[in-house]
C-alpha cells in the first residue's frame, strides 16, 4: 500500500532548514521519528524504515517512514509504507523486522489497538514487497499468547538452516520483562517455545517490567542478544538513562529452545540511543543503526519542535567482538562524505583552552590520537553544550551536555584503562564519540543558541596530540 506523502503533511511545513537539522544524520521531515525498523539490505538497496508520527512531535500514532540508501552514507527520504487504518494496527504501526525470502521483502510489525475500552491489544502482523519501496498488509500472523501483557512487541525474524526464528520483547503477567521465542516452517504459522532470557532468568535478577526491541544474531561463533531493558535502576555509572539498550553474549541452543548468557553490557554511553537494530551489509558485516533519542521529559525541550519535527538516527555501525565485547565502528562507507582535510601532526595542548587552526565546523569528523601520556586530565570543548574529558588517574570518561535553555550540566561516565584515540562525528546537533576503536561509544543530542563551531583543547600535565579533521557533505535526500 502507498500512502500519499502530501496528506500526513499538509497541516506541517517541511523544515529543511532548520539550522539544528543534523545534515549527515536521517531526521524526519516533519513529525516524530523513533525507533530503525526492517533494516535490510535487499535488491542492492538499503533499506532503514523507521517509527514516524508524520502529525505532530509526540508517540501518539505511528506510520512506518523509509529511508533508502545505495551505499550506507547518502539516505533518499521515500514515501511512508505503513499507515495504521486497519482493525489490527489502528492505533500504530510499531516496530518490527524485515527479511528475504524468495525474492520478496517481508516485513513483520506490531499492531497496536487501543480498543474502546482503552485497553490495548497487540498484534504482530506481516506485510510483504516485491521491490522494498511499498508494503502490502498480510495482517496478522501471531496472536498474543497466554502469559504474557499486552505489552508484547517488536518482532525480529531471521532464518537457521531451513527454519525460521523470531523472537518478541514482552512484559509477562508478573510484570518481568522478557523474549519470547518462536519458531516456523513458512513464516505464518508460529510455534510459542516460551522466553529464552528476561528478569530472573539465565542467572540474572529482577531486570526490568519491559524488555522491547530484540535482536538475535552470531558473530564471530558467539550469539548475542541486543534488548532494550525498562525499569532499571542507575548503578553508579550505568543505567542513568530513562531506559537502557544493550546487549548478552552467550551461546543460542536451537534444539532446546534456551539461550545461557553471561552479563548485560550498555552499547552506548551517552544520552540519546535506544532500541538499535541490526541486519548483515553487501559485503556480510553485521551493521547496526539505533534511534538517537530517549522517550523522556527531555524531548519537550528539543528547539526542533517549534520547527515541527524532532529526532535522528546514529550514523551505521558495523559490530565486532573482541575479548568478550562488542566494538561499535562507524562504517568505512561513512568515510565517502568526507571533503576538506585539515591535519595537524602533532599540537601541544595547554592548561588554556585553545582552538588549532582549522579545527571546528558544525558537521564534521575528526579522529584524534594521543601521541603523549604524561597528562592527568584531557578536555575538549564543542560550542559552549558539550565537553568531553578523560582523567587519566581516575580512569573516568566523561561527556558533560548543557542542558538547552538552562544552566544545568548532566553528566555521562564510563570507565577506561586508557584513551589511545578517539573518532568523534559533529552533526549541527548531534555529536558520536567512538573511544579506542569502538571499545565504548558515546552518542547525545545538543542544542545551543550559540553559534559557534568551535572546538577547543585543554589538558592538565603534558599531553600533545595528532588531530584530523575533514569536513562532511550533506547526504540526506
Ligand atoms: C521502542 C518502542 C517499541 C514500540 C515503538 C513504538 O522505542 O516503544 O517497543 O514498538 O517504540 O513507537
Amino acid at each position: 500500500m502507498n500512502i500519499d506523502l502530501e496528506k500526513p503533511m499538509t497541516h506541517l511545513t517541511e523544515n529543511k532548514e532548520d539550522r539544528y537539522r543534523p545534515k549527515y544524520h536521517m531526521t524526519p521531515p516533519v513529525g516524530l521519528l523513533n525507533d530503525p525498523n526492517g533494516f535490510i539490505y535487499f535488491k542492492g538497496k538499503y533499506h532503514v524504515f523507521y517509527q514516524w508520527n508524520p502529525f505532530k512531535t509526540d508517540h501518539s500514532t505511528k506510520y512506518w517512514g523509509h529511508f533508502t540508501s545505495g551505499n550506507l552514507y547518502e539516505w533518499h527520504h521515500e514515501t511512508s509504507v505503513l499507515a495504521p487504518e486497519d482493525w489490527f494496527d489502528h492505533s500504530g504501526c510499531y516496530s518490527g523486522s524485515a527479511i528475504e525470502n524468495k525474492g520478496n521483502l517481508i516485513a513483520f510489525y506490531t499492531g497496536n489497538v487501543k480498543n474502546e475500552k482503552g485497553e490495548r491489544e497487540t498484534y504482530q502482523c506481516m506485510a510483504t514487497s516485491k521491490d522494498g519501496m511499498s508494503l502490502d498488509k498480510k495482517g496478522p500472523i501471531l496472536h498474543l499468547p497466554d502469559n504474557y501483557t499486552a505489552h508484547f512487541r517488536d518482532p525480529k525474524v531471521w532464518k537457521k538452516g531451513s527454519t525460521w526464528y523470531m523472537i518478541v520483547g514482552t512484559q509477562t503477567k508478573e510484570e518481568e520483562g522478557m523474549v519470547a521465542f518462536f519458531s516456523s516452517e513458512n513464516l505464518t504459522d508460529w510455534e510459542h517455545h516460551g522466553p529464552i532470557a528476561g528478569s530472573y532468568m539465565n542467572g540474572l535478577d529482577y531486570f526490568g517490567y519491559m524488555w522491547e526491541c530484540p535482536d538475535l544474531f552470531s558473530l564471530s561463533g558467539q550469539d548475542i542478544l541486543i534488548v532494550s531493558p525498562q525499569g532499571l535502576e542507575a548503578k553508579g555509572d550505568k543505567y542513568n538513562n530513562l531506559f537502557q539498550s544493550g546487549y548478552f553474549i552467550g551461546e543460542m541452543n536451537y534444539e532446546d529452545q534456551t539461550f545461557s548468557h553471561g552479563t548485560f553490557t550498555e552499547l552506548d554511553r551517552g544520552f540519546d540511543f535506544y532500541a538499535p537494530q541490526t541486519t548483515i551489509g553487501s559485503n556480510g558485516k553485521r551493521l547496526l543503526v539505533a534511534w538517537m533519542g530517549m522517550p523522556d521529559e527531555d524531548e519537550k525541550n528539543h528547539p526542533t519542535i517549534d520547527n515541527c519535527w524532532i529526532h535522528g538516527m546514529t550514523i551505521p555501525r558495523e559490530l565486532s567482538i573482541m575479548e568478550d565485547k562488542l566494538y561499535q565502528k562507524p562504517v568505512e562507507e561513512m568515510t565517502c562524505l568526507r571533503t576538506k582535510e585539515v591535519r595537524h601532526n602533532k599540537v601541544s595542548i595547554s592548561t588554556d583552552f585553545h582552538e588549532f587552526d582549522g579545527i571546528s565546523g558544525n558537521s564534521i569528523e575528526m579522529v584524534i590520537d594521543i601521541l603523549s601520556k604524561d597528562y592527568e586530565v584531557f578536555n575538549m570543548r564543542v560550542s559552549d553544550a558539550i565537553q568531553v574529558s578523560y582523567d587519566s588517574s581516575t580512569n573516568i570518561f566523561s561527556l558533560t551536555r548543557r542542558k538547552y535553555h538552562s544552566e544545568i550540566d548532566e553528566v555521562r561516565e564510563c570507565i577506561l584503562e586508557d584513551l589511545s584515540s578517539l573518532n568523534i562525528f559533529i552533526d549541527v546537533s548531534t555529536i558520536e564519540i567512538f573511544i579506542n576503536g569502538g571499545q565504548e561509544v558515546f552518542s547525545a543530542r545538543y542544542f545551543t543558541d550559540n553559534k559557534d563551531s568551535s572546538v577547543l583543547f585543554s589538558c592538565e600535565g603534558e599531553l600533545s596530540l595528532k588531530i584530523t579533521k575533514w569536513d562532511m557533505k550533506n547526504s540526506i535526500i
